[in-house]
């Protein structure tokens, strides 16, 4: 990847410029995605100086079929340019290992927490936003089941509805209570609704717009609202107190919910929730187009509702086959769990009990459980998909799979 792009300048009555210079200039060029320079990313590998005012630059980039590579090399020569003293700017582009890009994302997480509105979710908390690209897959199921699981090993999660008019959360959990506001620091606060899980000394803390509605004056106030701004205000005005978790469960596909999770809390990972039908790459791109415009990472894949197994023991794939395993291979996360489909989950959630409470043996509570086990223990995200999204842009491209749909 030895590719150069020389352009010739008159000639330079100027003394060549320093290192220091030319670093200096570099420090103008954004990487687009990123919103950070190449220098603060520390995409600039290389500056070497000849006599004659000949620059030498090395860039390197997340991968080497960046579409951004031809916008930061023109922008990186424009700036070295206008240096006096140069006569010729040369450019060579390396590919970034995968520890250096994991480096740089968390570099760029790290200035998009700076830059994120404050919110009332402690620094601490580990944010597990549950998304899909449509509807009807498992998220909330899969988000109260998670959950509870994580609360019943002691620990206090937040379970925030971000699907705002579409909520289920307090249907699945049985809480039918409204909210009440507390005053704290002149400032009125939604207290979510408590609710202890087992005997650990763990519970939950729950929000949801379906918890605040029936009261006059929050149902004018929310109405109004765009949901982002939602979003916003059920993580800034909400009490959530300590917390170890919070699990988002998040409105299917890509809009501006998605956008505000990810500039109030870059920290957030997502569990992408798919069936075994599911159209792995439309599934796949819209997650890429997410993780690309936001720093989100990607903790795994959640297949659900692999397969029903009768009480005779046959198995039955009633909703396809394979699709969390495609859509793990398309995204280079990993599949984490494949959840049965067990008439339990749906009719435990009906009643308000989450089957890993309410039936801790069936197979799907299983499941459940397993994976926060290895959650609390063990899995931390994988992959960074974001800046020249690294394998997606390259994976998608060899596909022809749209990377934005809406
Ligand atoms: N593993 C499963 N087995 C059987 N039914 C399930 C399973 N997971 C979800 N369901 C049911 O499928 C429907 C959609 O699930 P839900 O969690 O509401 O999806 P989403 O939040 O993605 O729209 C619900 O009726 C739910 O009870
Ligand atoms: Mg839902």
């Amino acid at each position: 990847m030895d590719e150069r792009t020389a352009s010739q300048l008159p000639s330079a009555p100027h003394p060549p410029p320093t290192v220091e210079a030319v670093h200096g200039a570099l420090g103008g060029v954004l990487d687009p995605e990123l919103g950070l320079s190449v220098e603060e990313l520390g995409m600039v590998r290389r500056v070497e100086i000849d006599g004659d005012g000949t620059v030498r630059v090395g860039i390197a980039l997340t991968t080497a079929a960046c579409p951004l590579r031809g916008q930061i090399g023109a922008d990186a020569r424009t700036r070295i340019e206008s240096l006096p003293g140069v006569r010729e700017v040369l450019i060579d582009y390396a590919e970034m290992t995968r520890e250096q890009r994991a480096d740089l994302m968390g570099r760029a997480r790290k200035e998009a927490q700076r830059r994120a509105p404050a919110t009332r979710v402690p620094a601490t908390t580990r944010v597990l936003a549950v998304a899909s690209g449509k509807g009807g897959v498992g998220k909330s199921s899969v988000t109260v089941n998670l959950a509870v699981a994580l609360a019943a090993r002691g620990f206090t999660v937040g379970v925030l509805d971000a699907d705002i008019w579409g909520f289920s959360i307090p249907r699945l959990l049985g809480v039918a209570s409204r909210l009440q506001a507390r005053k704290v620091d002149g400032k009125g606060l939604i207290q979510p609704e408590q609710l202890p899980v087992g005997d650990a000394g763990g519970r939950l803390r729950v929000v949801s717009m379906g918890l605040l509605l029936d009261d006059e004056d929050s149902a004018l106030m929310w109405r109004g609202l765009i949901l982002s701004k939602a979003l916003e205000q059920f993580l800034t005005d909400v009490e959530w107190g300590d917390l170890d978790y919070l699990m988002i469960d998040m409105p299917p596909g890509t809009g501006d919910i998605q956008m505000a999770l990810a500039r109030l809390l870059p920290q957030a990972e997502l569990l992408v929730v798919t069936t075994p039908a599911a159209n792995a790459q439309k599934v796949a791109s819209r997650v890429a187009d997410m993780a690309r415009r936001s720093h989100l990472m990607v903790l795994g894949v959640v297949e659900n509702m692999t397969a029903f197994v009768a009480p005779d023991g046959s198995r039955h794939e009633i909703f396809g086959h394979g699709g969390g395993r495609r859509l793990a291979a398309l995204t280079g996360a990993p599949l984490l769990t494949q959840v049965p489909i067990e008439p339990a989950v749906s009719t435990t959630g009906d009643e308000g009990r989450p089957v890993v409470t309410a039936h801790p043996e069936a197979p799907a509570a299983a499941a459940f459980t397993e994976l926060a086990q290895r959650i609390a223990e063990e899995l931390l995200p994988p992959i960074e998909m974001a800046g020249c999204t690294a394998r997606m842009a390259d994976l998608l491209a060899g596909i022809g799979a749209p990377t934005t749909e809406a």
